[in-house]
């Protein structure tokens, strides 16, 4: 009995093709197996010190301690995550004294990872929000458009780097997005684009998040490395725009607030309350700190 089962599951399993090998983890074994000393590793974008090992951040090692003392528990944690981890990461995000925490019109889900953040953004427009096109930066992380092909969503992409001057295509990036369909998903980095690491000035996020509120777009911030570039503060200038965008309407449009509706039902259907804004959060503070990972 047990060998028919094995030999049914053996042929089940011919049936499956091999995955492609991963292109980038691939180059790290190339990079492994060269023996050049001279060699220098541009693949995986990881800090490293002068003997090729990750930094630890000073903070990270101090929590490490604080929570070992303090013998804290491995239970389950709540469906949306740590509710400390959670108000913490909204004021980090939105400062503070945000009125819209204050207010209540943040929701906010751990995810375990940014990974797996993106796929849950996925999901979440997917299953609530229905067939909409992502729209991602040229270049772009390369998990980007795979993660939300995975949801079921189609990608294309908006004009960002020029190669000729090394710096943010604005005026190509603009004329793209004009042009976005009404409700489409626009996915931006908010600070540190991976891999260019160009970034959009205040007044260039000033200038998008206008062009998002009249074509109607929802953004969404891929927020990995906040604090890795000018500061807590600096790095959510995206949010802060994107939030007050200045288009100088105060007030929520009838559209805003029929998005707003989509966006609490959607949330509903998947267990996940939902206000003006949802944070989808993964554990990246503290993840890519402990690991000193950049990219
Ligand atoms: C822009 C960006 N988003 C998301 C991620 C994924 O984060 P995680 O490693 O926590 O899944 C990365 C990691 O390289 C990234 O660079």
């Amino acid at each position: 009995m047990v060998h028919a089962l094995y030999q049914a599951q053996m042929n089940l399993f011919e049936l499956v093709k091999a995955a492609p090998p991963d292109p980038i983890l691939g180059l790290s074994e190339a990079f492994r197996a060269d023996p050049n000393p001279e060699k220098i590793n541009l693949t995986v974008g990881v800090y490293q010190d002068a003997d090729g090992k990750p930094p630890v951040l000073p903070s990270v090692l101090e929590a490490q301690k604080r929570l070992a003392a303090e013998g804290a528990g491995k239970s389950y944690l709540p469906i949306s995550g740590d509710p400390l981890f959670l108000q913490n990461t909204r004021s980090l995000v939105f400062g503070p004294q945000s009125h819209l925490v204050e207010d209540g019109r943040v929701a906010s889900v751990q995810t375990p990872g940014g990974t797996a953040a993106l796929r849950l953004a996925g999901d979440f427009i997917q299953h609530g929000l229905g067939q909409r096109t992502v729209w991602l930066s040229n270049p772009t992380w390369a998990n980007h458009k795979g993660i939300f092909n995975a949801s079921g969503l189609e990608v294309a992409s908006y004009p960002y780097y020029d190669p000729e001057t090394h710096d943010l295509n604005l005026e190509g990036m603009i004329t793209v997005l004009e042009d976005i369909p009404d409700n489409d998903v626009v996915l931006f980095h908010a600070c540190c684009h991976n891999p260019t690491g160009v970034d959009p000035s205040i007044d260039n996020w000033d200038t998008i998040a206008k062009i998002c509120k009249e074509r109607r777009l929802l953004p969404i911030l891929d927020f990995a490395y906040q604090g890795f570039s000018r500061g807590i503060l600096d790095d959510a200038a995206a949010v802060i725009c994107l939030h007050n965008h200045p288009s100088g309407n105060p007030e929520p449009s009838r559209e805003d607030i029929r998005i707003t509706r989509q966006l609490v039902e959607a949330g509903e259907t998947m267990g996940i309350p939902v206000h003006d804004h949802l944070i989808i959060a993964g554990t990246e503070h503290t993840s890519l700190a402990e690991r000193g990972v950049i990219g």
